[in-house]
């Protein structure tokens, strides 16, 4: 009979936090199925970075060919340049901080970018000008970049996950730009 009561209580225990973790996980919106697809094709992109860093700027000068002249890599050439570090260095900011923040999403329901980084991001995005318009096409085009990374295995699930982690990311960049630019106003 104790035996029996303690399994009853194992599996009530097991239940109800189950249930508490899909509790939390529909309040913070990121469920670690979603977590799990965006790592998934941050897996199969790190394969390749010089091919998925091209195709993401590609698809950025496809979308919006006028922010072509914000990058210093593009403003004076007619052609991508193929493996320039600085633009492999800013495909994989977008893509690898998109992942930490699908992590993050799903652990503390929250995206935290640590004091310098985010000052860093702030300041380059703040000097650029950059809008929120530009901020919409990145986010097409780093999902065109996910759909051409993983093929069939791509579902609108796995854009979803990208597109949530993505404007999260982008709200705490475009906060901090907000911060910066009324501090210089001052
Ligand atoms: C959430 C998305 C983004 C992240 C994580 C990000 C990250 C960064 C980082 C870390 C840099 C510093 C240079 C480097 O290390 O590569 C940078 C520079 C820059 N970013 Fe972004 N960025 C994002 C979105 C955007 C968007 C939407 C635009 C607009 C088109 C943009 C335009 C630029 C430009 C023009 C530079 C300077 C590049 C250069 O000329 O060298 N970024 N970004």
């Amino acid at each position: 009979m104790p035996y029996i009561l303690q399994y009853k209580t194992l599996y009530i225990c097991i239940y109800v936090n189950g249930r508490l973790t899909h509790k939390r996980e529909r309040e913070m919106g990121f469920s670690e199925k979603q977590e799990t697809l965006v790592k998934e094709s941050w897996e199969v992109m790190k394969e390749d970075i010089p091919a998925y860093s091209l195709y993401l700027y590609t698809m950025i000068l496809e979308i919006a060919p006028e922010v072509k002249g914000l990058f210093s890599f593009l403003k004076d050439t007619n052609e991508l340049p193929k493996n320039n570090p600085k633009l492999k260095s800013h495909a994989v900011k977008v893509f690898k901080m998109v992942c930490e923040a699908a992590i993050q999403l799903r652990e503390k329901g929250e995206v935290v970018i640590s004091g310098s980084t985010l000052k860093y991001l702030g300041s380059v995005h703040l000097q650029k000008q950059i809008v929120d318009p530009q901020f919409e096409v990145v986010k097409e085009a780093l999902i065109r970049t996910v759909e051409k990374a993983m093929g069939e295995k791509c579902s609108e699930e796995m854009k979803d996950a990208w597109r949530v982690a993505y404007d999260h990311l982008a709200a705490a960049i475009k906060a901090e730009m907000k911060q910066q630019a009324a501090a210089l106003s001052v």
